[in-house]
């Protein structure tokens, strides 16, 4: 299991503050930006297209993680100019050839990733293990921020990460994506979670962005270390769920 890693989600930033939080994702190292492309349809609102994800570009290098929350993704890949280093990520629920859609994301450069929704069995995803390299679970229905995690999407996202390793894929990263407060997201680190998509929950909130990152960081690196469990006795209970 590698570093847990930060993907802010920028649907949730202030448009008039964007130039200085992008500056301070690259001062702080930040791996992504989680840029959510909605379409109305596939989900009930309409967020970030390809305008958006073009001035981005030009304004940064940061890689992209690309959430395509779109119907049928697989003739639009093209809009959103896949670069190396990249994630796009499509919905099992949006396309009738998910491997396709994956082997052209993967031909055009970038990183593949399967998204499902919290009804969305995994079994939804057990068969393109080998065209992905990351995983993307929903845990909260996808459309809105600011929502409740569905609970049982913890116990997904463990199923998963053992999925995985016992087939051989434990380079496949798992990613979370819904009401990723500070505790939620060691509650998901514990059961396998790798890239964490940091809303309004974690990090588009009252206070100091740089902190809560800061913080991030020092309870990921604890649990590392294993010294959240001891310290902290409400989650080792939280532990089994
Ligand atoms: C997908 C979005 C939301 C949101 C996450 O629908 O990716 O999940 O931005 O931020 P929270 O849930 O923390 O507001
Ligand atoms: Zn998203």
């Amino acid at each position: 299991m590698g570093t847990a890693q930060l993907s802010p989600s920028m649907m949730c930033a202030d448009i008039f503050r964007l130039g200085e939080t992008i500056r301070l994702f690259e001062k702080l190292h930040i791996p992504y930006l989680h840029l959510d492309v909605m379409d109305g349809s596939f989900v009930p609102n309409i967020m970030l297209g390809t305008a958006e994800i073009r001035q981005m570009r030009a304004f940064s290098h940061l890689p992209m993680d690309i959430h395509l929350m779109i119907e049928e993704p697989d003739d639009k890949l093209e809009w959103f100019t896949p670069q190396p280093g990249d994630f796009i990520s499509v919905h099992a629920e949006t396309t009738r050839h998910l491997q396709r859609v994956l082997a052209k994301i993967r031909t055009l450069g970038a990183k593949p990733m399967a998204a499902i929704n919290p009804a969305t069995p995994l079994s939804m995803v057990e068969e393109i293990f080998p065209d992905v390299d990351a995983i993307l679970i929903m845990t909260v229905n996808p459309g809105y921020a600011g929502q409740k995690l569905v609970n049982q999407t913890l116990e997904k996202i463990r199923r998963l990460r053992s999925l995985l390793d016992d087939r051989g894929f434990d380079t496949v990263q798992i990613e979370v994506d819904g009401n990723v407060t500070l505790e939620n997201a060691i509650r998901m680190r514990k059961a396998g979670a790798d890239i964490f998509v940091a809303g309004t929950s974690l990090i588009f909130r009252d206070g100091s962005m740089e902190e809560h990152i800061q913080k991030f960081n020092a309870e990921m690196a604890k649990l590392e270390s294993g010294g959240s469990d001891t310290k902290c006795p409400r989650l080792l209970a939280e532990q089994a769920f």
